[in-house]
């Protein structure tokens, strides 16, 4: 495509935007102000969908979200952002976190079973590994895909139950075995673990390396983390992602186990390109390796099922920062960053990839250039001000490129 193609493109995208609780509203109004920058300055349009969703909404409504809200996000919209969902004492009459019709039912019942969550220390970011804001790595030293099985393991049960509510049906009946040995009240979760379920998350593992190998010229290993000594969902993991490693001998693999994993990540972050892990480890581990990247205000994620994708920060509502305009927007905008990226990919949108590079390129500069920040960052920033700032550097690089 050359610039006057571009140019005269015109594709209009629908967009979900669920803000969800707490400091996922004051993020979602960030992400919407860069996007509307990009909507004034590019060839590109959104048709946006606000839809009021998580465990406030429920407290004041009764309701997750507005009926025909699952139905509008896999009907009617091209990728579905998300803020985050959660709020104290927010929970459904069996126990359930209210909201999680939201998040668990979209990922269950839109089948997003890939949870792709990059560990990227930016230049002029420093790490929380000391817990202080003076420490600096080289940022070549953390640059890590982190990808979480995200449909079945430990989150089965629950997210069955989001995708039955999302849907309008009743709970499925729970199934009460006896637990040899245990005596009184028991509560448990079963861990399922499916080859079907492994199969496409690993390959899609793999073609993430082969990508971003494409892409790097840098070779691109795949690492496995599971708990295969001593579970059996773990032990069929495992045998996949051998399976997968026998059949693509040109991406080099390793394999960990997720308690040693948790100290590899950290002290050698820069052995590791790719990781695969199921649901409940990479909901962990992921946590974890942000504070390479300066915290859980810069992580950010992707959703991705084969017809749909859902974007959000990995952060949760922050319930205690709510309402004072502090938090960091960064994984929120980061996130829409990879929404520019994956529905660029898919829909072979030319203006959609420079738009995608725009933004990483103005998230990039920010920081190289050491402008203002918010407080887990060592700044006094406010969460607008990022906000703010980002969307007019987006602005400038918009207008050079397109005008
Ligand atoms: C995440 C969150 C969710 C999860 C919660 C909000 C259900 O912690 O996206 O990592 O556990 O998956
Ligand atoms: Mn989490």
């Amino acid at each position: 495509m050359n610039d006057e193609q571009v140019a005269s493109h015109m594709a209009t995208y629908r967009l979900a935007a669920l803000p969800g609780d707490g400091t996922g509203r004051e993020v979602m109004r960030e992400a919407l102000r860069v996007l509307s920058v990009f909507e004034e300055n590019s060839p590109l349009s959104f048709e946006i969908k606000e839809i009021p969703c998580g465990g406030q909404y429920y407290l004041e409504t009764g309701e997750e979200w507005p009926a025909g809200s699952f139905e509008y996000c896999r009907d009617e919209s091209d990728a579905i952002l998300l803020g985050a969902i959660g709020w104290p004492d927010a929970r459904l009459p069996n126990g359930d976190m209210a909201g999680g019709q939201t998040i668990l039912g979209l990922r269950s019942g839109l089948e997003l079973y890939a949870n792709v969550r990059p560990v990227r220390l930016y230049p002029g970011v420093t790490h929380k590994v000391h817990g202080i804001h003076k420490q600096v790595w080289d940022p070549d030293l953390v640059d890590i895909i982190m990808i979480r099985e995200n449909t079945e393991g430990l989150y089965h049960s629950l997210l069955r139950r989001m995708e039955q509510r999302a849907l309008g049906k009743k709970d499925e009946p729970i199934v009460i075995e006896e637990f040899p040995g245990l005596d009184g009240e028991v509560a448990w979760d079963p861990r399922p673990i499916s080859r079907s379920g492994s199969e496409r998350v690993i390959r899609f593992a793999f073609d993430y390396a082969k990508v971003r190998q494409r892409k790097s010229g840098k070779p691109q290993s795949v690492t496995c983390v599971d708990k295969s000594n001593v579970t059996r969902g773990c032990q069929l993991f495992r045998k996949i992602f051998r399976e997968f490693a026998e059949s693509n001998q040109d991406v080099p693999v390793k394999e960990a186990y997720i308690d040693a994993f948790t100290m590899w990540l950290v002290r050698n972050p820069e052995d590791l390109d790719i990781v695969v892990l199921p649901n409940m480890f990479g909901d962990i581990a992921t946590d974890l390796a942000s504070v390479l990247q300066g915290g859980m205000g810069m992580s950010a994620s992707a959703n991705m099922g084969p017809r749909h994708m859902l974007f959000e920060p990995v952060h949760g509502s922050a319930p205690k920062h709510a309402g004072k305009n502090i938090v960091n927007p960064i994984a929120m905008i980061q996130s829409v960053q990879m929404m520019f990226e994956a529905l660029g990919f898919r829909k072979k949108d030319e203006t959609l990839d420079i738009c995608a590079e725009i933004l990483q390129n103005a998230i990039r500069q920010h920081f190289e250039e050491g402008a203002p920040v918010t407080y887990d960052l060592g700044g006094t920033a406010s969460t607008s001000d990022v906000g703010e700032a980002i969307a007019e550097r987006c602005e400038r690089m918009l207008k050079a490129r397109f005008s």
